[in-house]
This record gives structure tokens, C-alpha cells and sequence, in this order.
């Protein structure tokens, strides 16, 4: 497997995948080197999409693996990629966060070194909870 920061040449198969988001939106972020992606024999098989809470703290907006590629070791790939290159840049803690009913990533987060930080909703946004995690690096 090869990990790597997303390219421009991945831009359609994050607009299939990376369903949450626009393409403009896409395209801004793989400018900005905000895409970590996984490949098996060249093909994409994982991505991780951040940004930077008040320009500073490392944030996972998401993270995906199809469902049948799951459980064999993608996400864990493109998180501890995400993590070192955040240490490269000098980050101090992470940041992540799931929807409150969610358990399963939140598990994932956990195992992960992440524990819980607080919950927020999001109002006329989104008035279901979510719930946000930090790791100290
Ligand atoms: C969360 C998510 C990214 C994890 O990806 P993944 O590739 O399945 O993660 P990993 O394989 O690294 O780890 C998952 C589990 O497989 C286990 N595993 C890892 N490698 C393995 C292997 N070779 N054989 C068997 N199991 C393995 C891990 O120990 C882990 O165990 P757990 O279920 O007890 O936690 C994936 O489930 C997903 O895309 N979920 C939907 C989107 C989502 O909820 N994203 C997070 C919120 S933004």
C-alpha cells in the first residue's frame, strides 16, 4: 500500500467518493495539500480530508474507506501518515469528531490515541449532536 497527499489527477475519484463536499470545494483542498490518500496497484482505496481549526490545530474532517476494502488496515494507514506529517509541521494536538451516534468511528478515534474533548450541535445547521475528540501529540 501507498500512502500520499492527494494530487490533482485524483480529483474525479474524490468527487465520486468524497460525497460531503463540493467539487470546488475538492479542488481547493487538494490545492492546499489537504488530502491524504491510500493506493493499492495504483488505485485509490482510502482518503483523509483535513483542515485547520483557527489556522492552527490539525482537524480530520474525514476519513473513508469503501466498505469492502475495510478492517485491513487503510484508515489506520492514512491516519499515522496524517499524524507524522502534522509533527513534521509542528502541530501539538489533533482534532476530530464524529456524529454522537456513531459508535463505531468514535471507537476507531479512540484506538487511535484520540479522546473525548466535548460535544456541540450546530443549530438551524444541524441540531444533532456531534462529538469532538483531541489527541496531545
Ligand atoms: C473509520 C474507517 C475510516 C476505518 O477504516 P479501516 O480501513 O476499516 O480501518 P483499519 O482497518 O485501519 O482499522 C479498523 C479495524 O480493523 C482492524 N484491522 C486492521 N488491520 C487489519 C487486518 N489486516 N486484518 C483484520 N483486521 C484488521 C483494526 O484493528 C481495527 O479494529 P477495530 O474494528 O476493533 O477497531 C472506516 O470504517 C470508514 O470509512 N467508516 C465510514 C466513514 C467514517 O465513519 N469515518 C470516520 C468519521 S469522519
Amino acid at each position: 500500500m501507498q500512502v500520499r497527499y492527494g494530487q490533482s489527477g485524483d480529483l474525479d475519484w474524490l468527487c465520486e467518493n468524497d460525497i460531503h463536499v463540493g467539487k470546488d470545494w475538492i479542488k481547493r483542498c487538494l490545492g492546499n495539500q489537504e488530502y491524504v490518500v491510500a493506493l493499492q496497484d495504483n488505485k485509490i482505496i482510502g482518503f483523509l480530508r483535513f483542515s485547520f481549526f483557527w489556522g492552527k490545530i490539525p482537524y480530520m474532517d474525514m476519513v473513508w474507506v469503501p466498505e469492502a476494502g475495510r478492517k485491513q488496515g487503510t484508515g489506520t494507514a492514512l491516519f499515522n501518515f496524517w499524524e507524522a506529517e502534522m509533527k513534521k509541521v509542528g502541530a501539538k494536538v489533533l482534532m476530530t469528531s464524529s456524529v454522537i451516534h456513531e459508535l463505531e468511528p468514535q471507537t476507531w478515534h479512540k484506538k487511535n490515541g484520540f479522546q473525548e474533548s466535548g460535544q456541540l450541535h450546530f443549530g438551524n445547521f444541524d441540531p444533532t449532536k456531534e462529538v469532538f475528540f483531541i489527541k496531545n501529540l
